[in-house]
């Protein structure tokens, strides 16, 4: 049987520079999948707003929604890292809260972090919710939370303000980094430059590791895909002639039949 991922896993990974695999989930089958296909890291992410929800962003995503799915993915993991997301408006107000609702995703949805979105302007928060034991993942770069600040998904180039967000978050004691929506070569040099380990979302291959949205990836997102998206699979069309295939037997009388009787 294989071990839990750890911090120390992560950070052995960087130094023997093996590539750190992460995915999102949502709820209990599909962490599954994740889990026993050998996934290092199970982000629960807000993104579950656009890709589960069908928001058009992530800010309407509440604290109570995110335990309840992070409860869901913690039982279908057994040796991934489960980090919890920090939704919009349960961390910015101030420390205190900050500290509260990071506990929530372990001491109630059974987590082992969090994440939170921002670089230098959080790193007060970074480091009051790591002191209290609670391991934080940063998330620098383009941060969807903010989209409206940043008049839409954009991608971030200013190569010296990303660099000393990394710097910050790290500082703080964040024990990894998300890089979001970063030139390939500012990621690279943002990678080289940290200590800890770098995830990259669009953000070019010499990351530490890489995530992607597992509705994205899996095709179970019809909506606007970014470029940064490659598409694994297509399981809309294979449910969907699935569930037309159900519907013609059904109105055909070929399901169900005598194997499906009492
Ligand atoms: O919410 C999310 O899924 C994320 C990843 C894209 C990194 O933040």
């Amino acid at each position: 049987m294989k071990s839990k991922v750890t911090l120390t896993t992560l950070y052995k990974m960087k130094e023997k520079r093996e590539k750190i695999v992460a995915l999102t989930a949502y709820d209990y089958p599909f962490a599954k999948m994740v889990d026993e296909s050998g996934v290092h890291m199970i982000l629960v992410g807000d993104s579950l707003g656009m890709v589960v929800q069908g928001e058009s962003s992530t800010l309407p995503v509440t604290m109570d929604e995110m335990i309840y799915h992070t409860q869901l993915v913690a039982r279908g993991a057994s040796n991934a890292m489960v980090i919890g997301d920090m939704p919009f408006m349960s961390y910015q107000a101030n420390i205190d809260t900050a500290v509260v609702n990071a506990g929530r995703f372990l001491k109630e949805a059974g987590a082992t972090a969090v994440k939170l979105e921002g670089g230098a302007s959080v790193s007060k928060l970074i480091a009051a919710i790591s002191r209290a034991s609670i391991p934080v993942q940063a998330h620098i770069g383009l941060t969807p939370q903010s989209v409206h600040q940043m008049g839409g998904f954009k991608v971030q180039r200013d190569e010296d303000r990303l660099l000393a967000d990394a710097l910050e978050v790290e500082k703080a004691g964040a024990f990894s980094v998300v890089l979001e929506g970063i030139p390939a070569k500012i990621s690279a040099k943002i990678t080289d430059t940290l200590k800890i380990p770098t995830i990259g979302i669009g953000a070019g291959p010499d990351c530490d590791g890489q995530i992607l949205v597992l509705h994205d990836m899996l095709g179970l997102n019809d909506r606007h895909i970014p470029k940064f998206v490659k598409k694994y699979a297509n399981l809309i069309d294979q449910a969907k002639d699935g569930i037309k295939t159900y519907a013609d037997e059904v109105q055909s009388g070929k399901f169900p039949a005598d194997e499906h009787c009492y």
